[in-house]
């Protein structure tokens, strides 16, 4: 690899920058000032810029807890991006592997490994994705049925089957097996919708539609007010990390998302 694209992957600069710094002494190659931009170099040999040992990293991969407020993108005019937070990064070229809407929280990935990211965002490998949503309204037993079955959204297709879990209504807290017991309990049932009703849900969901957790919670009535992903296939949110906190993937989980 020629020297300047060693230096400018590494985020050293634009490639115009770094020739211009290597072309007035700021590179060396094995311990010698180097001002040929177009020198090759070799696996094993040092690179050294500004006085500092560059030392070339291919492929990077960091789990971030995105917070509210910050954009899904790795550029923007007037919003704040998550590559923004992403401190220690090495490569230039990382991305986020889908996207977050800005209020939205939560498990993303970022990497400069486009066939990886491209796996994990294919429509035909249905990469379970897991959300925690609070949202105004009360989701009702009958819709696990219904998002169980592909929920009409006013897409061309329906939605994918979706697993939603109801784990509280009001406060109320379901565990799975009080499923029925609530479904009776006429109190909360009989209530009808108020502003005032929150309910807590947790929906896998298999493709990555726009707004798609919205848009599912909007077409039974409810209104997402905080939304959270918990995990994307086998990679689950960190829960030491907190928001805007993020950490490169460990050895563990690089070999299960790589296995997808
Ligand atoms: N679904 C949404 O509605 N928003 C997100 O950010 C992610 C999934």
């Amino acid at each position: 690899m020629r020297l300047d694209k060693y230096l400018c992957d590494m985020g050293l600069g634009s490639r115009a920058q770094v020739k211009a710094g290597i072309r007035k002494g700021l590179a060396q190659v094995d311990g010698a000032v180097c001002r040929e931009p177009e020198r090759k170099i070799a696996e094993g040999q040092t690179v050294a810029y500004e006085g500092r040992l560059v030392s070339y990293v291919e492929t990077e991969y960091y789990m971030l807890y995105k917070p509210a407020g910050v954009v899904s993108a790795t550029e923007d005019a007037k919003e704040a991006t998550v590559l923004e937070l992403i401190g220690e990064r090495r490569r230039k070229d990382l991305f986020p592997v889908g996207r977050l809407d800005k209020d939205t929280e939560g498990l993303l990935l970022l990497t400069n490994d486009g066939a990886l990211a491209h796996r994990l965002l294919s429509p035909r490998r249905h990469v379970d994705k897991v959300y925690y949503a609070r949202v105004e309204g009360v989701v009702r037993p009958e819709f696990v049925e219904l998002f169980a079955r592909g929920l009409d959204i006013g897409d061309e297709k329906p939605a994918l089957p979706a697993d939603l879990e109801i784990i509280s209504v009001n406060g109320e807290g379901l565990n799975g097996q009080a499923l029925e017991a609530f479904s009776t309990r006429s109190e909360i049932w009989e209530r009808s919708f108020q502003q005032a009703d929150i309910s807590e849900i947790r929906l896998t969901l298999r493709e990555g539609r726009f707004h798609q957790v919205k848009r599912m919670m909007d077409a039974v009535g409810c209104r997402v007010i905080y939304l959270k992903r918990l995990s994307m296939g086998p990679l689950k949110l960190d829960q030491a990390l907190k928001p805007g906190e993020y950490r490169p993937l460990t050895e563990e989980e690089l070999r299960k998302i790589k296995e997808l």
